[in-house]
């Protein structure tokens, strides 16, 4: 059998995960894929932390970017976070060297996936990052295989956890926002900075991604419309209940006349809808399409588990040596969308 050698950046929630998964699932993943997937190496900030998994079996790297080089290394997992420092360095250092990366960093490729895209083509590397939007829901891969038939008119939804779940715990248990807040970061929901969830930016990050993959262009965030949580109060809640709505932080992405619109904001959404009853980490996304009509996919958006399933989603796709671009096009051929938002001249 042939081996995929894996070098993982990362063992917080995200790393461990994928660790355990290889570790528990050795056996179905080659039968899956025909190739004994392994790890090589490992890194993180921490040599002596204790994760709960056995990596004694693996070298240790201190520097990222020199596990991203090493020779046994087929396949560069970037699972430290960060759009900027060792996470782009060992990316960019993986993707000079021509190994393939499988990423979970939405904030890297939302800043810089246009460049490593193009530079994953030139050195006829894979770059997949499925674990990046949504967590465990597979919805790159909805869009790029099983609605390839379709035009895409919309992408929307709830994709940011840690905010449907602060939401959903002042809501329903009456927590303050603090409270909520708390649990969520118990859960390993959040992002090493939660600012980038609760201030909406996360979930901005996710849906550029999403448009960019659903209506080919070059990804837009700094032209969506980007409002957080930080000021739905629990009064606005129980207003909004009242009439018979739910808050939720609702991103949407569509191709105007005038361009690409997205914005990511909280809404309010009638509460016997499907989006209204979507609680505590669970995210949304709903695609529509001229020959589909309307998808909806509802899942684990954050958190062990689901995160590391996606992650291994692409590790076995790379594995099959499935090896199509991403945008099904050149990343250095997609166009920028006008922004919707955009002034008349
Ligand atoms: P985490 O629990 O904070 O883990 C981050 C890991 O990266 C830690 O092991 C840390 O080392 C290591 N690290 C950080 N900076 C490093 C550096 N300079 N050099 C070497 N190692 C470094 O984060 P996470 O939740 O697993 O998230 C990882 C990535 O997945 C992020 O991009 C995040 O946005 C994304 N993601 C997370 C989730 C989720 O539910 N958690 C879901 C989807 C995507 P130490 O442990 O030694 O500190
Ligand atoms: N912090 C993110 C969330 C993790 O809460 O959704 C998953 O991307």
């Amino acid at each position: 059998t042939d081996t995929l050698r894996l070098g993982i950046a990362g063992l917080g929630t995200v790393g461990i995960g994928v660790v355990k998964i290889i570790q528990r699932q050795a056996a179905l993943l080659e039968a899956r894929t025909g190739k004994e997937i392994t790890i090589s190496a490992v890194s993180a900030r921490s040599r002596d932390k204790d994760r709960g998994a056995d990596l004694s079996a693996y070298a240790w790297e201190d520097d990222p970017v020199a596990l991203a080089k090493r020779d046994d290394v087929d396949v560069f997992l970037e699972l430290m976070g960060g759009d900027e420092g060792p996470a782009k360095d060992a990316t960019e250092a993986a993707l000079a060297a021509g190994k393939d990366v499988v990423s979970a960093n939405k904030a890297l490729l939302a800043h810089h996936g246009q460049a490593l895209a193009e530079l994953a083509e030139e050195k006829g590397a894979v770059l997949r990052y499925e674990a990046a939007v949504a967590g465990g829901i597979p919805v790159i891969k909805s869009l790029t295989e099983g609605l390839a038939g379709n035009r895409i008119t919309r992408v929307m939804g709830v994709m940011n956890g840690t905010c449907n779940y602060i939401l959903t715990r002042m809501d329903e248990a009456g927590l303050s926002y603090q409270e909520a807040f708390d649990e969520a970061d118990g859960l390993g929901y959040l992002e090493a900075d939660p600012n980038l969830d609760v201030g909406g930016i996360d979930a901005g990050h996710k849906l550029a991604l999403l448009a960019s993959i659903a209506f080919g262009t070059r990804v837009a965030f700094d032209d969506m419309r980007l409002e957080g949580i930080g000021a739905v109060s629990i009064d606005d809640i129980h207003r909004a209940a009242d009439l018979g709505y739910k808050i939720k932080l609702l991103g949407v992405a569509q191709m105007t006349g005038r361009g690409l619109e997205q914005r990511m904001t909280p809404c309010l959404v009638p509460a016997t809808s499907p989006l209204g009853q979507l609680v505590g980490g669970t995210n949304m996304v709903v695609i529509e399409g001229d020959a589909v009509e309307q998808i909806v996919l509802r899942g684990p958006g954050a958190g062990e588990g689901p995160t590391a399933s996606a992650v291994m989603g692409d590790v076995c796709d790379i594995a099959r040596g499935l090896r199509l671009p991403i945008f099904g096009q050149p990343a250095a051929s997609l166009s920028t969308a006008p922004p919707a938002n955009a002034e008349s001249p």
